[in-house]
């Protein structure tokens, strides 16, 4: 049996256990998931370890990080020697990923529990079923397809797959890239991340760029406690009108950020990129019927797709404030909070612009209002040099084999906060190549990936690596 015949024949063995990790509730955000986290990262060790890889736990304050390694039997360094003696190195390739998930809630929005991996449509539906369970197992598979047909790979592997993305930036995983053990042991030339989505259903899409973030919190306390606003209204500054009124201040009515210095490093788009972006086949209409709406907004001056792709935003993520029960309570609240996130471009740096928003929001405290602002992360934006890389043209080829059309290259409006330094500790070339869809629903009820994405991701993956 060859890999491929391996791959068409363990589909339901590829879904049952895509199904098994999805059963774990891995929400890192939340400390009461704490065990079910790191029971995700014994069964990826476990996986590892089923395949013939040499697999570890990396612990850390936080969750742990799943390290897992594949040398060619050939001599145990990896290096084989030729026929003249010398010795050939193998390519490194690294496959990342993570564990983690976002919360489930709002859960009654759910058609089916978040935890119960449902199929509906050729669809599984579950949180972390396309970010980023479902994605990374397609490298797994992929391997193991290759080592239980040809006994092995062309290639060393690595595989890290950690359990803080989506919580605080992957900060243990940040750290260990500090340590010589960390840089040492992620040493690789190619890293192949599938956390991203294809650009049109089907469409194979190599993404060589991402925003980075900026995760801020601004708490304001007015009244040491809730008054009444008949007693006192018009005596005080409401918090709550503070907050609206700051808020209002980060972006104009044509979308533009309103933070001093906030575009000063931000790089202007060749005109070769944008006939790039302005080539990709994208339906504004569709864009917004998915979503519900019939009219989008942004920053005046560049398409919808360089808004998403390549221009910096601020966004409100949440705002909470006063009396949200049933009814109505005459108050005037002693506190307001609001999280908010900046999506980056490359070269803008996220310390720089956390004292720019700082400064900002120092300059807007009304009067008898006092104030504190933390940051929960920051992440840089990349955008990668992909014409030198010799990884492009196999990934582009097996790419076209699977999916019937050559990849398009396209930049991600989402933030994937390791990638970046990979690429500069490690000098990596990073090939973020996704098997998801713009309507996967992440981070949103009723996430899904598709079971044709998944296999087909698996087959694509495999035919790199061979
Ligand atoms: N898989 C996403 C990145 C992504 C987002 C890809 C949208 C494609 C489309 C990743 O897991 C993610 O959600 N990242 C967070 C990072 C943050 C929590 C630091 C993000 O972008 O919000
Ligand atoms: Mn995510």
């Amino acid at each position: 049996m060859n890999y491929e015949e391996y791959i068409a024949s363990h589909r339901d063995d590829f879904e049952s256990r895509l199904f098994d990790v999805l059963r774990f509730p891995s929400v890192s955000a939340v400390e009461s998931h704490r065990s079910d986290v790191r029971h995700t990262a014994e069964w990826f060790r476990e996986l590892f370890t089923g395949i013939g890889l040499y697999a570890e736990l990396i612990e850390s304050e936080g969750h742990p990080i799943v390290f897992a390694e594949y040398i060619p039997p050939s001599n145990a360094d990896g290096r084989r020697q030729t026929a003249d003696g010398s010795e050939d190195d193998l390519s490194t390739i690294m496959a990342y990923g993570h564990y983690d998930v976002q919360p489930p809630d709002p859960l009654d929005l759910w058609h089916s529990p978040p935890f119960e991996p449902t199929i509906r449509d050729g669809n599984v539906y579950a949180r972390g079923a396309t970010d980023n369970k479902g994605q990374f197992l397609t490298h797994v598979f992929a391997v193991e397809s290759i080592l239980k047909t040809q006994g092995s790979l062309p290639c060393k592997v690595k595989f890290v797959v950690e359990g803080e993305e989506e919580s605080v930036g992957s900060r243990a995983l940040h750290q260990f890239l500090q340590t010589d053990e960390g840089k040492q042991k992620l040493a690789c030339e190619c890293i192949v991340v599938s956390d991203t989505s294809q650009f049109a259903p089907g469409l194979p899409t190599i993404t060589y760029g991402l925003r980075g973030i900026l995760a801020c919190e601004l708490f304001l306390t007015g009244p040491n406690r809730d008054l009444h606003s008949g007693t006192f209204g018009g005596s005080v500054f409401n918090p709550a009108t503070a907050l609206t009124k700051i808020l209002s201040q980060f972006t104009d009515e044509n979308g533009v950020v309103q933070i001093p210095q906030f575009y000063d490093d931000v790089l202007p788009l060749s005109e070769r990129e944008r006939s790039q972006f302005a080539a990709l086949p994208f339906d504004e209409q569709e864009f917004l019927a998915n979503i519900g709406l019939g009219t989008g907004f942004g920053e005046k001056g560049y398409s919808t797709v360089e808004r998403r792709c390549a221009r910096p935003t601020f966004d409100i993520n949440g705002i909470t404030s006063g009396y949200q029960g049933e009814g109505s309570k005459t108050i005037i609240p002693s506190k307001a909070s609001a999280k908010f996130t900046c999506r980056l471009v490359p070269n803008q740096a996220p310390a720089k612009i956390a004292e720019a928003v700082r400064s900002y929001v120092a300059a807007l405290i009304p009067p008898g209002i006092t104030w504190g602002l933390s940051m929960q992360h920051g992440a840089a934006g990349m955008s990668l040099d992909l014409d030198k890389s010799k990884f492009v043209e196999p990934m582009a080829k097996a790419l076209e084999k699977t999916f019937d059309k050559k990849p398009v290259f396209t930049r991600e409006g989402g933030s994937i906060p390791i990638v970046a330094e990979f690429n500069h500790v490690l000098g990596a070339d990073v090939l973020l190549v996704g098997w998801g869809q713009d309507d996967d629903a992440l981070h949103s009820p009723n996430e899904k990936f598709s079971l044709d994405g998944f296999h087909k991701g698996i087959l694509a993956s495999a035919r790199f690596f061979a």
